[in-house]
């Protein structure tokens, strides 16, 4: 059996603090709240984490602060089997923070949430520096923008540069540079980010997704150098589009949604996993979206996303192609199905 694939996260670790309440307090008001919770996340490392539990080897590289949360996601991530030995630890700023307000309604639930990054923000270019030769190493690599974009640029620049495939996932949505996108061997904005970033909302009708605004999305990004665009669509699936023309990628039902927070990372750490296992895009991006399902029918972030064990029982049980359930046995057998 070939080696487990090697994958470099650059990334954040956010501690997310969850206050819920029937209503959001008024500017100088207080509310007494329903319930309290801790979860640990952050894009990088719940990317990295679910890297790991689909069985690949992942390394983290990013900050977090000398302070309790930042112990507690480090041991959580280290527990998923990542290793976190070039996440540097401040010795000033805080670990970051997402401080979500959960207003609890008949109607369903409201968040207002405002991400304090702290130490993820004092990652320099310079503490990055050594990736630049030890990049080649690595069969992939994961970026988001809860970095500061030197970096980001740095990261994907060296990549490119020796032949390593580069996912960027501009979340959250900040401008993005020409040179950024031609290095990027995939880029994976979900519809909110996309609208932002070219201006162009998509709108949802009784079929769907309206296909005249998700080919203004795929044109405005290629225009802008896109490659290879992964636009996700929250319950709408996702689409693929790129020399093939635009292809739809259906969302795999599960019975209930129990929590749609980290179906995006869940999806596009699945799709890297997907191509260096092998899989061709296609089987990559249906091997996600089953992924993904997965962790949205499932509470919290971190603790929701599934382990390769899980997802092949999954596509098996939907009846997905049995040569790409094969071909993912090679994730088998790695920190996924250890613990
Ligand atoms: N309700 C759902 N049921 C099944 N799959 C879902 C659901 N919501 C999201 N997904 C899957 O997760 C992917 C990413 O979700 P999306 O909401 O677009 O990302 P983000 O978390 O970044 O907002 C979707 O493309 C889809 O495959
Ligand atoms: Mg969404």
């Amino acid at each position: 059996m070939a080696d487990r694939p090697r994958i470099l996260v650059v990334g954040s670790f956010m501690m997310d603090l969850i206050a819920s309440a029937r209503r959001a307090p008024a500017s100088g008001e207080t509310v007494v709240g329903t319930s309290f919770a801790t979860a640990p996340g952050g894009k990088g490392a719940n990317q990295a984490v679910q890297c790991a539990r689909l069985g690949a080897q992942v390394t983290i590289v990013g900050r977090v602060g000398d302070d309790p949360f930042g112990r507690i996601l480090l041991d959580t991530v280290r527990e998923a089997g990542v290793d976190v030995s070039h996440v540097d630890i401040d010795p000033c700023e805080a670990s970051g923070v997402g401080h979500i307000l959960l207003e609890v309604t008949e109607e369903g639930a409201k968040n207002r949430i405002t991400v304090c990054p702290g130490a993820n923000f004092r990652v320099t270019v310079k503490d990055v520096s050594w990736l630049r030769e030890e990049i080649g190493t690595y069969d992939f690599v994961l970026l988001q923008f809860e970095l500061p974009m030197p970096v980001v640029e740095a990261v994907a620049e060296w990549a490119h540069g020796k032949g390593v495939p580069v996912m960027v996932n501009p979340a959250p949505a900040a401008p993005i540079s020409k040179d950024l996108l031609s290095w990027a061997t995939y880029f994976s904005p979900n519809e909110h980010e996309a609208a932002i970033l070219t201006g162009h909302p998509i709108r949802v009708g009784e079929e769907g997704a309206r296909p005249e605004d998700i080919r203004a999305v795929a044109s405005a990004f290629q225009a802008m150098g896109a490659q290879n665009l992964i636009l996700t669509l929250g319950d709408q699936g996702s689409v693929w589009a790129g020399q093939e023309g635009i292809v739809p990628v259906p969302c795999a039902r599960v019975p209930h949604v129990a929590d749609p927070t980290a179906a995006g990372d869940s999806f596009v750490a699945a799709f890297c996993t997907g191509v260096c296992a092998g899989l061709a895009q296609p089987e990559a991006l249906a091997f996600a979206s089953h992924t993904a399902a997965l962790t949205v029918s499932r509470m919290g972030a971190m603790p929701s996303l599934p382990t390769i064990g899980e997802v092949r029982a999954f596509m098996e049980e939907r009846g997905c192609d049995g040569a790409v359930v094969r071909k993912l046995e090679i994730l088998e057998g790695g920190n996924g199905d250890e613990g």
